[in-house]
């Protein structure tokens, strides 16, 4: 029988990482909803600076308007048929990702999208407001969270990996940020659903946590 599980969380909690693993451990489908935020982003940012234009909701209503994401299921993402994969991993298309995901035509977009990739199978999402409002129904949610100093560290950890340049304070302000405007926005804010599970992954390693969801998915 097709389920659903709900991952959500602040930045740098490790919802992605667990997520994949889980996803290939169960045999269901992984959706990063913030990877959608992201390519979002990454196409304001492209048209703003072609059409010298701020980023008013009017504006970002009709980048959206026609946008194309697609995930596939090696993780690759693809905006308007064109990979972005890479592209949509860099601090400053994070915290447009932030910037766009207030407006309510961005997440009714999104969200539509994200209903419609959900139907197709078992899977697990993550993101911000999957438990809360993407799939309510889900049949387990998680909220997964972490001091501000550890995920500031994994994000660092990551970013060096992928030979981005990163400064640690700054990337821990970046991080406290965009909680809180994640946090406080007034459309479909990071919030933990009343039926979710809180997971505090601070000194748990990544196998802890995963089996610790295969538990609660059992
Ligand atoms: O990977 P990280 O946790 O840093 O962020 P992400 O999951 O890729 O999401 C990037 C941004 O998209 C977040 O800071 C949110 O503002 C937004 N987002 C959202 O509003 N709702 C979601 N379901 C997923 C992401």
């Amino acid at each position: 029988m097709k389920k659903i599980i709900a991952v959500d969380g602040p930045a740098g909690a490790g919802k992605s990482t667990v997520s994949k693993i889980v996803a290939a451990r169960l045999g269901y489908t992984y959706i990063d909803t913030g990877a959608m935020y992201r390519a979002v982003a990454l196409k304001c940012n492209a048209q703003c600076v072609m059409r010298n234009a701020q980023w008013t909701e009017e504006f970002v209503a009709e980048v959206v308007q026609d946008i194309e994401i697609k995930l596939d299921t090696s993780e690759k993402v693809f905006l308007d048929g064109r990979e972005v994969t890479k592209e949509i991993r860099t601090p400053e298309v994070s915290r447009g990702a932030s910037d766009v995901a207030k407006f309510g035509v961005v997440r009714k977009k999104l969200t539509e999208l994200q209903r419609e990739m959900a139907v197709q199978g078992s899977v697990i999402m993550d993101g911000r407001d999957i438990g809360t409002q993407v799939l309510p129904n889900a049949d387990l949610k998680i909220f997964l969270t972490a001091s501000v100093e550890e995920r500031a560290r994994r994000r660092f950890e990551e970013l060096k990996e992928k030979n981005f340049a990163a400064d640690f304070e700054q990337i821990k302000k970046e991080i406290s940020l965009r909680d809180k405007q994640d946090s406080e926005r007034e459309i479909a804010p990071l919030a933990k659903a009343e039926d979710a599970v809180l997971l505090d992954s601070t000194s748990l390693t990544i196998e802890q946590v995963v089996t610790e969801i295969l538990r609660l998915a059992r």
